[in-house]
Protein backbone atom coordinates (compact mmCIF):
# COMPACT_ATOMS: atom_id res chain seq x y z
CA UNK A 1 0.00 0.00 0.00
CA UNK A 2 1.33 3.24 -0.83
CA UNK A 3 2.00 5.68 2.01
CA UNK A 4 -0.68 8.33 1.10
CA UNK A 5 -3.28 5.85 0.66
CA UNK A 6 -2.17 4.98 4.55
CA UNK A 7 -1.98 9.10 5.33
CA UNK A 8 -5.78 8.77 4.50
CA UNK A 9 -6.81 6.08 7.10
CA UNK A 10 -8.14 7.02 9.80
CA UNK A 11 -6.11 6.18 13.23
CA UNK A 12 -8.28 3.92 15.39
CA UNK A 13 -9.01 4.55 18.91
CA UNK A 14 -6.55 2.74 21.87
CA UNK A 15 -6.98 -1.16 22.01
CA UNK A 16 -8.39 -1.40 18.05
CA UNK A 17 -5.59 -2.41 16.02
CA UNK A 18 -3.93 -0.68 13.49
CA UNK A 19 -3.04 -2.08 10.35
CA UNK A 20 0.57 -1.09 10.90
CA UNK A 21 3.25 -1.13 8.26
CA UNK A 22 4.71 -4.07 9.35
CA UNK A 23 1.56 -6.39 8.98
CA UNK A 24 1.22 -5.05 5.24
CA UNK A 25 4.56 -6.66 4.75
CA UNK A 26 3.10 -10.18 4.59
CA UNK A 27 1.01 -9.55 1.68
CA UNK A 28 3.45 -9.82 -1.54
CA UNK A 29 2.59 -7.53 -4.27
CA UNK A 30 0.78 -8.94 -7.17
CA UNK A 31 3.52 -6.31 -9.65
CA UNK A 32 6.68 -7.42 -8.33
CA UNK A 33 6.33 -9.96 -6.56
CA UNK A 34 7.86 -8.61 -3.56
CA UNK A 35 11.43 -7.92 -5.36
CA UNK A 36 10.89 -4.03 -5.39
CA UNK A 37 11.15 -3.63 -8.98
CA UNK A 38 9.07 -4.18 -12.10
CA UNK A 39 10.10 -3.88 -16.11
CA UNK A 40 9.35 -1.25 -17.89
CA UNK A 41 7.63 -1.00 -21.35
CA UNK A 42 11.42 -0.49 -22.72
CA UNK A 43 12.62 -3.17 -20.44
CA UNK A 44 14.19 -1.46 -17.58
CA UNK A 45 13.63 -2.15 -14.17
CA UNK A 46 12.30 0.74 -12.58
CA UNK A 47 10.61 0.82 -8.60
CA UNK A 48 7.90 -0.43 -8.03
CA UNK A 49 4.92 1.37 -6.20
CA UNK A 50 5.18 -0.56 -3.05
CA UNK A 51 8.81 0.44 -2.91
CA UNK A 52 8.47 3.23 -0.80
CA UNK A 53 6.43 1.10 1.57
CA UNK A 54 8.52 -1.63 1.66
CA UNK A 55 11.76 0.57 2.80
CA UNK A 56 9.04 1.70 5.40
CA UNK A 57 8.77 -1.53 6.79
CA UNK A 58 11.82 -2.32 6.48
CA UNK A 59 13.03 1.04 8.56
CA UNK A 60 10.37 0.12 11.33
CA UNK A 61 12.00 -3.07 11.69
CA UNK A 62 15.02 -1.46 12.36
CA UNK A 63 13.84 1.22 14.86
CA UNK A 64 13.04 -1.27 17.52
CA UNK A 65 9.65 0.22 18.96
CA UNK A 66 8.54 -2.59 21.28
CA UNK A 67 5.93 -4.60 20.07
CA UNK A 68 3.42 -2.80 23.64
CA UNK A 69 4.04 0.53 21.48
CA UNK A 70 3.40 -0.96 18.03
CA UNK A 71 0.15 0.57 18.09
CA UNK A 72 0.59 3.90 19.94
CA UNK A 73 -0.25 6.81 18.08
CA UNK A 74 -0.75 10.66 18.30
CA UNK A 75 -4.18 10.05 17.52
CA UNK A 76 -4.53 7.50 20.69
CA UNK A 77 -3.06 9.81 22.78
CA UNK A 78 -6.10 10.33 24.83
CA UNK A 79 -6.70 13.55 26.96
CA UNK A 80 -8.81 16.61 26.33
CA UNK A 81 -7.19 18.89 29.27
CA UNK A 82 -5.01 21.42 28.03
CA UNK A 83 -1.74 20.14 29.15
CA UNK A 84 -1.82 16.57 26.54
CA UNK A 85 -3.40 18.70 24.12
CA UNK A 86 -0.38 20.61 23.92
CA UNK A 87 1.68 18.14 24.22
CA UNK A 88 -0.09 16.27 20.98
CA UNK A 89 0.29 19.66 19.28
CA UNK A 90 3.91 19.92 19.98
CA UNK A 91 4.45 16.48 18.79
CA UNK A 92 2.99 16.82 15.61
CA UNK A 93 5.07 20.08 14.85
CA UNK A 94 8.07 18.51 15.57
CA UNK A 95 7.20 15.56 12.94
CA UNK A 96 6.09 18.20 10.48
CA UNK A 97 10.05 20.46 11.20
CA UNK A 98 11.68 17.50 11.21
CA UNK A 99 15.04 17.13 9.41
CA UNK A 100 17.95 14.51 10.26
CA UNK A 101 20.20 17.62 9.16
CA UNK A 102 19.20 20.52 10.66
CA UNK A 103 20.91 23.79 11.42
CA UNK A 104 20.55 23.83 14.86
CA UNK A 105 19.28 21.49 18.07
CA UNK A 106 15.89 20.50 17.86
CA UNK A 107 15.32 17.59 20.06
CA UNK A 108 12.91 17.25 22.81
CA UNK A 109 12.91 16.13 26.65
CA UNK A 110 10.26 14.92 28.06
CA UNK A 111 9.99 14.98 31.91
CA UNK A 112 7.19 13.35 33.48
CA UNK A 113 6.33 10.53 36.56
CA UNK A 114 5.64 6.90 36.02
CA UNK A 115 2.79 6.18 33.74
CA UNK A 116 2.30 9.74 32.30
CA UNK A 117 2.59 8.64 28.61
CA UNK A 118 6.41 9.88 27.72
CA UNK A 119 7.09 6.85 25.85
CA UNK A 120 3.29 6.21 24.17
CA UNK A 121 4.28 9.32 22.55
CA UNK A 122 7.81 9.24 22.28
CA UNK A 123 7.51 5.86 20.16
CA UNK A 124 4.22 7.89 18.47
CA UNK A 125 6.88 10.37 17.12
CA UNK A 126 10.00 8.25 16.21
CA UNK A 127 7.15 6.14 14.37
CA UNK A 128 6.12 9.14 12.36
CA UNK A 129 9.23 10.31 11.82
CA UNK A 130 10.47 6.93 10.21
CA UNK A 131 6.87 6.27 8.30
CA UNK A 132 8.13 10.27 6.32
CA UNK A 133 11.62 8.61 5.38
CA UNK A 134 14.15 8.89 7.99
CA UNK A 135 16.11 6.26 10.00
CA UNK A 136 14.81 5.89 13.49
CA UNK A 137 15.83 4.09 16.66
CA UNK A 138 14.63 3.00 19.93
CA UNK A 139 16.50 2.57 23.18
CA UNK A 140 15.49 2.32 26.38
CA UNK A 141 18.85 3.54 27.97
CA UNK A 142 19.09 0.75 30.97
CA UNK A 143 18.56 -1.90 28.22
CA UNK A 144 20.99 0.39 26.11
CA UNK A 145 23.88 -0.06 28.57
CA UNK A 146 22.98 -3.94 29.00
CA UNK A 147 23.35 -4.44 25.49
CA UNK A 148 27.00 -2.53 25.70
CA UNK A 149 27.56 -4.43 28.91
CA UNK A 150 27.07 -7.64 27.01
CA UNK A 151 29.46 -6.61 24.32
CA UNK A 152 32.49 -7.42 26.77
CA UNK A 153 30.99 -11.37 27.04
CA UNK A 154 32.39 -14.01 25.29
CA UNK A 155 31.01 -15.03 23.20
CA UNK A 156 28.85 -12.15 21.94
CA UNK A 157 26.77 -11.50 18.73
CA UNK A 158 27.76 -7.73 18.69
CA UNK A 159 30.28 -5.27 18.32
CA UNK A 160 30.41 -2.21 21.22
CA UNK A 161 31.35 0.08 18.74
CA UNK A 162 28.91 -0.75 15.90
CA UNK A 163 26.13 -0.17 18.50
CA UNK A 164 27.31 3.28 19.34
CA UNK A 165 27.77 4.29 15.90
CA UNK A 166 24.18 3.29 14.84
CA UNK A 167 23.01 5.23 18.19
CA UNK A 168 25.39 8.65 16.98
CA UNK A 169 24.66 7.87 13.14
CA UNK A 170 20.73 7.25 12.60
CA UNK A 171 18.40 9.91 11.54
CA UNK A 172 16.28 10.51 14.57
CA UNK A 173 17.46 8.36 18.78
CA UNK A 174 15.23 7.60 21.42
CA UNK A 175 17.03 7.89 24.40
CA UNK A 176 14.05 6.38 27.07
CA UNK A 177 14.31 6.74 30.64
CA UNK A 178 17.39 7.90 31.23
CA UNK A 179 19.26 8.46 34.64
CA UNK A 180 17.03 5.30 35.58
CA UNK A 181 20.08 3.39 35.34
CA UNK A 182 22.50 2.96 37.81
CA UNK A 183 25.40 5.31 37.76
CA UNK A 184 29.16 4.19 37.47
CA UNK A 185 32.00 6.13 35.37
CA UNK A 186 31.68 2.87 32.86
CA UNK A 187 27.70 4.39 32.58
CA UNK A 188 28.31 8.05 31.87
CA UNK A 189 31.17 7.34 29.63
CA UNK A 190 29.09 5.56 27.39
CA UNK A 191 25.65 7.73 27.27
CA UNK A 192 28.49 10.23 27.02
CA UNK A 193 30.10 8.98 23.85
CA UNK A 194 26.47 8.63 22.18
CA UNK A 195 24.90 12.14 23.37
CA UNK A 196 28.37 13.67 22.50
CA UNK A 197 28.30 12.06 18.85
CA UNK A 198 24.83 13.50 18.28
CA UNK A 199 25.89 16.65 19.57
CA UNK A 200 28.66 17.31 17.27
CA UNK A 201 26.74 16.22 14.40
CA UNK A 202 23.59 18.61 15.34
CA UNK A 203 21.36 15.03 15.01
CA UNK A 204 18.49 15.05 17.12
CA UNK A 205 17.73 13.45 20.28
CA UNK A 206 14.16 12.48 22.02
CA UNK A 207 14.97 12.02 25.42
CA UNK A 208 12.74 10.84 28.19
CA UNK A 209 12.77 10.93 32.45
CA UNK A 210 11.82 10.65 35.23
CA UNK A 211 14.10 12.92 36.59
CA UNK A 212 13.82 16.76 36.83
CA UNK A 213 17.09 18.53 35.67
CA UNK A 214 18.91 17.94 39.55
CA UNK A 215 18.31 14.96 39.66
CA UNK A 216 19.31 14.52 36.35
CA UNK A 217 22.70 16.26 36.68
CA UNK A 218 23.07 14.22 39.75
CA UNK A 219 22.37 10.94 38.38
CA UNK A 220 24.35 11.26 34.37
CA UNK A 221 26.55 14.26 35.25
CA UNK A 222 26.75 17.92 34.23
CA UNK A 223 28.93 17.41 31.12
CA UNK A 224 25.93 15.19 29.77
CA UNK A 225 23.30 17.62 31.09
CA UNK A 226 24.60 20.60 29.39
CA UNK A 227 24.66 18.94 26.05
CA UNK A 228 21.17 18.08 27.13
CA UNK A 229 19.68 21.99 27.94
CA UNK A 230 21.37 22.65 24.01
CA UNK A 231 20.04 19.74 22.43
CA UNK A 232 16.63 19.79 23.58
CA UNK A 233 15.03 23.09 22.96
CA UNK A 234 11.74 21.78 23.76
CA UNK A 235 11.04 20.62 26.97
CA UNK A 236 7.67 19.01 27.06
CA UNK A 237 5.98 18.19 30.91
CA UNK A 238 3.95 15.38 31.21
CA UNK A 239 0.57 15.33 33.66
CA UNK A 240 1.15 14.33 37.28
CA UNK A 241 -1.17 11.05 36.54
CA UNK A 242 -0.12 7.51 36.40
CA UNK A 243 -2.45 6.14 33.45
CA UNK A 244 -1.55 2.93 34.31
CA UNK A 245 -3.86 3.15 37.61
CA UNK A 246 -6.52 5.16 35.93
CA UNK A 247 -6.85 2.02 33.59
CA UNK A 248 -7.81 0.12 36.56
CA UNK A 249 -10.21 2.74 37.95
CA UNK A 250 -11.89 2.77 34.83
CA UNK A 251 -12.34 -0.99 34.12
CA UNK A 252 -13.90 -1.13 37.95
CA UNK A 253 -16.40 1.95 36.82
CA UNK A 254 -17.30 0.33 33.39
CA UNK A 255 -17.81 -3.43 35.83
CA UNK A 256 -20.21 -2.10 38.53
CA UNK A 257 -21.78 -0.25 35.54
CA UNK A 258 -22.31 -3.51 34.18
CA UNK A 259 -23.75 -5.08 37.29
N1 LIG B 1 -2.88 10.27 27.18
C1 LIG B 1 -2.89 8.95 26.99
N2 LIG B 1 -3.78 8.36 26.15
C2 LIG B 1 -3.80 7.03 25.97
N3 LIG B 1 -2.97 6.17 26.59
C3 LIG B 1 -2.05 6.68 27.43
C4 LIG B 1 -1.95 8.09 27.67
N4 LIG B 1 -0.94 8.29 28.56
C5 LIG B 1 -0.44 7.08 28.82
N5 LIG B 1 -1.09 6.11 28.16
C6 LIG B 1 -0.87 4.67 28.21
O1 LIG B 1 -0.51 4.34 29.54
C7 LIG B 1 0.55 3.38 29.54
C8 LIG B 1 1.76 3.99 30.23
O2 LIG B 1 2.30 5.02 29.42
P1 LIG B 1 3.87 5.14 29.13
O3 LIG B 1 4.48 3.79 29.17
O4 LIG B 1 4.05 5.96 27.92
O5 LIG B 1 4.31 5.95 30.44
P2 LIG B 1 5.74 6.54 30.82
O6 LIG B 1 5.57 7.98 31.11
O7 LIG B 1 6.71 6.17 29.78
O8 LIG B 1 6.04 5.76 32.19
P3 LIG B 1 7.45 5.26 32.79
O9 LIG B 1 8.15 6.50 33.29
O10 LIG B 1 7.05 4.33 33.89
O11 LIG B 1 8.20 4.57 31.71
C9 LIG B 1 0.79 3.01 28.09
O12 LIG B 1 0.01 1.89 27.76
C10 LIG B 1 0.29 4.24 27.34
O13 LIG B 1 -0.13 3.92 26.03
MG1 LIG C 1 8.34 4.87 29.74
ZN1 LIG D 1 5.66 -4.15 -5.84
Amino acid sequence: MSAKKREKKKEPEEGVEIESAVQEEEEVCPYCKGYGYVLSETGEAVPCECREGMLANLRLQEAHIPRKFAQKSLANFKGKDKIRKVLVEKAAEFIQNFRDNPEEHQGILMVGCTGSGKTHLALAILREIVVKGYTGLYYNVPELLNELRDTYNEPSEQIESDILNLAGEVGLLVLDDLGAERTSGWVRDRLFLIINRRYEALKPILVTTNLDWRELEEQVGERIVSRLYEMCPLVLEFPREDYRRQYVVREQKRRTKRK
